[in-house]
């Protein structure tokens, strides 16, 4: 079933189209994100003027005309409200123009579904880790399928808490992927670790390595904040493998692009004797892609929303997202 879907819940507007799981596209625009960090109406504006280009590349770089799209799906949460309204607009006029059905998806649900369906599992638990969101998963049966959160920050997702840091102290570009790259010429300084449970905060080891920054080597900081928030991650993650007997683990979201996280996650897969699995790093950024794959699965499983019933939510748990 040829599915569009529109992804706009922060700085990327991406639009990807699936046929039948496959993924024929994959196009994007992103924001550039500054110093001052993401402005709402002003990410909102860039992702108005890239609507109808970076469709357009999508529908060439599939190959298809704009009549053969059989669905639609689109970003409804959770994200920056303004930044969802694009994507929503664009996708409920695409719809009604060409008469189709249409279908709201939930963020994370298209992170972790592209990456265990590609990863070829079937019931892992889950680590996501994206700017917003950082979450310990398990699917869930009752009252109706959906993962449900075993573990999650108490406070700011990690992706969030290392772009600032970066920001913070005026690394270029300041993304959390300079951090990755700073460290690996690093030595470990003392940093504070909140772990409760699977339970995890940021907050605290934030502050305290934008001041340690101040009397030490960026290298230093770079690696002892990312081995120190990483292992709170990994405590957190070993901890519900062993209470849900896991053999599969499938970590995704923005923050799996850090191969240092991989690693460290590999060696407790491995000590535990559990597969670990992840996706293409395409699919871990923000994309339309992962929407477009998750919208057909919905659409091809019976979801039917109305045009009327196609809203956004800025804090769309996933735990409140059916899976299909
Ligand atoms: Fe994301």
């Amino acid at each position: 079933m040829l599915t569009l879907g529109i992804e706009s819940s922060a700085h990327t507007f991406g639009v990807g189209i699936a046929d039948n799981g496959k993924i024929l596209a994959n196009e994007k625009a992103m924001y550039k994100i500054e110093l001052s960090g993401m402005i709402p109406k002003k990410v909102a504006e860039h992702h108005v003027q890239n609507v109808q280009p970076v469709i357009s590349a999508a529908i060439s770089k599939a190959a298809i005309t704009p009549k053969e799209i059989e669905g639609i799906g689109y970003t409804k949460g959770p994200g920056i409200g303004t930044c969802l309204q694009v994507g929503q607009i664009a996708a409920k006029t695409i719809a009604r123009k060409l008469n189709i059905p249409i279908v709201p998806v939930n963020h994370g649900i298209g992170h972790i579904e592209i990456a265990r369906i590609n990863s070829g599992l079937s019931d892992p638990l889950v680590l996501y880790v994206s700017g917003g969101n950082s979450q310990i998963l398990k699917l869930s049966k009752k009252p109706y399928p959906h993962y449900g959160v075993m573990g999650e920050t108490f406070d700011i997702g990690i992706g969030n808490m290392l772009d600032t840091f970066a920001r913070e102290t005026k690394l270029n570009p300041a993304w959390g992927s300079t951090v990755e790259k700073l460290a690996k010429w690093g030595r470990y300084i003392n940093m504070p670790y909140t772990v409760k449970g699977m339970d995890f905060s940021f907050t605290g080891i934030l502050t305290h390595s934008i001041k340690a920054a101040k009397q030490n080597s960026i290298h230093d900081v770079c690696f002892s904040l990312q081995e120190t928030a990483f292992s709170m991650l990994c405590e957190a993650t070993e901890r519900a493998l062993l209470l849900t007997n896991s053999t599969e683990m499938c970590v995704c979201g923005g923050v799996a692009q850090n191969s240092r996280l991989k690693e460290m996650l590999e060696s407790i897969a491995k000590e535990h004797k559990a597969r670990l699995g992840f996706t293409d790093n395409q699919y871990n950024a923000d994309n339309g892609a992962m929407i477009a794959f998750v919208a057909e699965r919905m659409l091809k499983n019976g979801a039917k929303t109305s045009l009327d019933q196609c809203k956004i939510e800025q804090r769309y748990r996933i735990d409140q997202a059916k899976v299909y």
